[in-house]
């Protein structure tokens, strides 16, 4: 089974998941993409290339809507697809990301429910988050409880919510279940095998490194395989007695199948631990993406504006 891209988070699940609540300003920075010509060029080449760091005006909120000063912009891999053109902004240019985490600046007319300095989160179709300030609908901002941090926040949004859909609704994990996930110690994988270790499941983990294969063992993974040592297919089988597993959470997709407000609450109590690993500033975002690109990172990145 390999991920669904991007899976609706409506507000009642990401509450959920959370479980727990102006300035006028002409210019912001922001990241501005530009779509790739040239599909070949190394992926450095390609992060500088497309990513520019540029003021645009932000503007005032509208009927519905609230401004957001950003404190933490979790990274994800789809990022780096929208860059490469892999997959298709409506628009070009445009500023990416997916997710973040910031304090309430200023509400449209009328709005009720939101106010100035509130801590909220938000994730999902809305792009623009790399950026210092940013509009957005009301609607897609949940509260955030004032005992997470914002980096922790801005790492869990989508990439929570993802793991909770695969794990609760796509396929629903319960004791003595043998679950596989690839690439265990990314941002999504880190969070599938505590979760999936908590729901009383077996996890098999595939890492590309021994660095990453110690931290998917911390992050309960109860057998993590090298893939790039052993063939996880053939040590899978072994594992599992030749039985297979319940499910596979693919965080790799074509690679892999050519060779084959819970969350704040569980953040809370200790059953989820979120790795954010690196921290880069928002003007580093190229380099983020390069990283990202060269497997050198695991669990989450964010960048700080
Ligand atoms: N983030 C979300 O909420 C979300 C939502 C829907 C879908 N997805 C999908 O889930 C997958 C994981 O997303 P993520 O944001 O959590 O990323 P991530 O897991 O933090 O990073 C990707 C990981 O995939 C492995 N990998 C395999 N092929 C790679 C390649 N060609 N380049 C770089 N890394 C490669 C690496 O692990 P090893 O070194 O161990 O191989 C790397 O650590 C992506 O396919 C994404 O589109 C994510």
């Amino acid at each position: 089974m390999a991920f669904p891209f991007s899976p609706p988070i409506a507000q009642e699940t990401a509450t959920e998941f959370f479980s727990s609540s102006g300035v006028k300003i002409k210019e912001a920075g922001t990241f501005v993409g530009e779509d790739t010509k040239d599909a070949k060029v190394n992926v450095a080449d390609v992060a500088e290339r497309v990513l520019k760091w540029e003021d645009v005006e932000v503007g005032e909120p509208k009927e519905g809507e609230i401004r957001v000063k950003n404190e933490a912009i979790g990274i994800n891999f789809i990022d780096v697809y929208y860059c490469k053109g892999l997959y298709k902004a409506a628009t070009l240019p445009y500023t990416p990301g997916v997710e973040a985490c910031g304090v309430v600046t200023a509400v449209g007319p009328g709005l009720t429910g939101r106010q100035v300095g509130d801590l909220v989160a938000y994730a999902g179709q809305q792009m623009g988050s790399y950026a210092e300030e940013q509009i957005l609908p009301a609607n897609r901002a949940v509260p955030v409880p004032p005992s997470i941090n914002p980096k922790v926040a801005a790492s869990l949004m989508l990439k929570g919510t993802t793991a909770q859909f695969l794990l609760r609704r796509c396929f629903k994990v319960e004791p003595g279940h043998t679950v596989l996930v690839h690439a265990a110690a990314g941002g999504v994988g880190s969070l599938l095998c505590q979760w999936a270790n908590a729901l009383g499941a077996t996890v098999i983990g595939t890492v590309s490194t021994k660095e990453k294969a110690a931290q998917a063992k911390e992050d309960g993974c109860h057998h993590v395989i090298i893939y790039k040592e052993e063939d996880f297919v053939a040590r899978v089988k072994e594992l599992t007695s030749n039985n297979g597993v319940e499910v596979v959470y693919d965080s790799v997709g074509k690679d892999t199948f050519e060779a084959a407000g819970e969350g704040f609450a569980n953040v809370a109590s200790g059953i989820l631990r979120v790795r954010v690993n690196h921290t880069y500033s928002l003007s580093e975002a190229a380099q983020a993406h390069t990283d990202l690109e060269n497997w050198k990172t695991s669990g989450s990145i964010v960048l700080i504006p």
